[in-house]
Order: structure tokens, then sequence, then C-alpha cells
């Protein structure tokens, strides 16, 4: 149980931290009284009340000395300065040979792991691979998946079978059979098109038994990619990769993910070797307002 304690003498009972506990913690018993606590237990640990405080009333026991920062308005970047950085982030696939420093992917993955999580369980846990030896076998693994899922597509007793009992999902890999093939062969010669020659793959995983951590993961790497991107940086979604990581244990294995954990993203990043010169617009967006 979380221990929460507000101070009295700084309280002025403005009830800012009852209004916005996403866990009825707090009670306001009375307006112009000292809120009190009465669901410790329900605490999630999300320290909206501490950040909310006016006061600063507020000490948790989950945020110490150090864990508590001011906001400083002046650096926040603008509506527009948001959008620009979101419509120029584009997937990078051709990268130079320059590796990342340590520390901007430390900054990629502080963006991540800021990344709002359902009941703040924070589930999502991530690898970062460097070893040129360990992204050469992910490129094979990931080729060999692409290569079985192929041949049983293409052998028309199984695929009637899978058609059976995956329809959907089933003819959603058979229209990207064309890419599989292609991407093999690519590999074979000794071109990667499947992780580009990233200099960095970071994955993102987390307990499958934690619920929503498959959506908490995506949105932690959606977070990563804009850091990724305003760093001067780039990178994709490794999509295959994370294919073959969930129907198959070789990569998982490979980087020690833990037995319990999916997979649920990569994103592979470097220096990008060309720079984009424009930003194009996308399909209208379909809006209903009720
Ligand atoms: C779920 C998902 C899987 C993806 N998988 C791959 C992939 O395996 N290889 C790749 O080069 N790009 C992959 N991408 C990147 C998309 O192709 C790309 O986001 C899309 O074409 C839009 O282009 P943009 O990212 O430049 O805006 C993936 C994207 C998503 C969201």
């Amino acid at each position: 149980m979380a221990l929460v304690e507000i101070d009295a003498t700084l309280c002025q009972s403005c009830g800012t931290c009852v209004a916005s506990c996403p866990e009825t913690v707090y009670v306001h018993q009375q307006k112009g009284s000292v809120p009190q606590i009465t669901h410790p237990d329900l605490c999630i640990s999300c320290g909206q009340c501490v950040a909310i405080c006016p006061e600063g009333a507020i000490t948790h026991e989950d945020f110490p000395l150090g864990t508590v920062s001011p906001i400083d308005r002046q650096v926040l970047p603008s509506a527009d300065q948001i959008l620009e950085t979101i419509k120029t982030r584009r997937s990078i696939r051709a990268f130079r040979k320059k590796p990342v420093e340590r520390d901007l992917i430390e900054r990629i993955i502080d963006g991540a792991r800021f990344a709002p999580s359902a009941h703040n369980v924070q589930s999502t846990e991530f690898t970062v691979v460097q070893d040129k030896e360990v992204r050469r076998r992910i490129v094979d693994f990931t080729s060999r998946y692409l290569e079985k899922t192929s041949r049983q597509l293409h052998n028309p007793i199984l695929r009637r079978l899978l058609l059976m009992l995956a329809r959907e999902a089933i003819e959603g890999a058979l229209e990207l059979l064309p890419d599989f093939d292609r991407i093999v062969k690519e590999v074979r010669k000794g071109k990667d098109t499947i992780l580009f020659d990233a200099p960095v793959v970071v994955f993102f995983h987390a307990s499958q038994r934690i619920d929503n951590s498959d959506v908490n993961a995506t949105l932690a790497l959606q977070n990563a990619a804009l850091v990724t991107h305003s760093l001067g940086l780039g990178g994709f979604y490794a999509g295959y990769v994370v294919s073959a990581c969930q129907r198959d244990d070789r990569i998982p294995r490979l980087l020690e993910v833990p037995r319990e954990h999916r997979v649920y993203g990569a994103l592979a990043l470097g220096y990008p070797k060309f720079k984009f010169k424009n930003w194009i617009e996308r399909r209208t967006a379909k809006i209903r307002w009720i």
C-alpha cells in the first residue's frame, strides 16, 4: 500500500488532488477542509496528485526528493511544432555507418518510458541491440521465418486448412506473400531488406500476463520514434522482425527476452543517410462527428 500524506499546514483545500486522482484515493468530505486519504490501497502511483498540488502539500513514498521536477512551460513546443515533428517523421531505411551514441539511445528510451500505460503499469521493457553479429542473426532468423511461412502458404492443402482456421489473418498474409518471397531472395543475396543495416534495434517487450501490455508497448514505441526523429536520427518499425519474434522463439531466445514476455515492437534506427526535403499529404481523415 502506498504511503501518501497531505501536510495540513500547507494544504489550501482546493480539492485538485481529489479531482485529478483516477482511483478515488482522496475524498473531500467538506468544502474548505483538508481532503481525506480514504483509499491509499487503490493508488496506482501515477503521481498526478504530487504533480498537480499547487502548494506542494502531498508527499508520496514512490516520489521521493529528486523525482519531482517543476514544469518549465517556456521550453514546451507549440502545437505547430509538435505537428511539424509528427508530419516530418518518416520511416528511414538508409543509414550511415556511424554508430549511435549510447546517451542518445537512452534519451529515446526516456521518451518511451513516459508514454501512458493502462493503470500506469509501465509494463514495457527494452532490449537494445547494437552487436553486428546479433543483428545479422536477427535478419537470418526473420528471413527463415518468412521463408517457412511462404512455403506453408504456397502449399495448397495447408493453405486451405489455415484459411479454415484463421481466414482473415491468412488472407492478409497471402497478400504479403510476394513481399516475403522478395525479401527472402534479397537476404540470400546478401542485401539486408529486413533491418536495412540499421546500427541499432530497440525491442519493446513485456509480460503477456499484464493487461494491455501490447498497447502500452506500441505507445512507448511511437514516443521513441518521435524522439528519434527530433534527435536527427531516423528509424522504422521493424514489423517482420516483430512477427518473427511472435511466431518463432529463436529471436527472443537469442536476445534472452524473459520467457513470459512477448515482443510487441522493434524500432530499427541510426543516422539517416539522406534528409527528406518535403513532407507530403496523407489521406483526408475519415471523421464522423456525433
Ligand atoms: C505495424 C508496422 C509494421 C511495419 N513493418 C515494417 C517493416 O517490416 N519494414 C519496413 O521497412 N517498414 C515497416 N513499417 C513502416 C511502414 O512501411 C511505414 O510506416 C509506412 O509506409 C508509412 O511511411 P512513413 O513511416 O515513412 O510515414 C511498418 C509500420 C508499422 C506501423
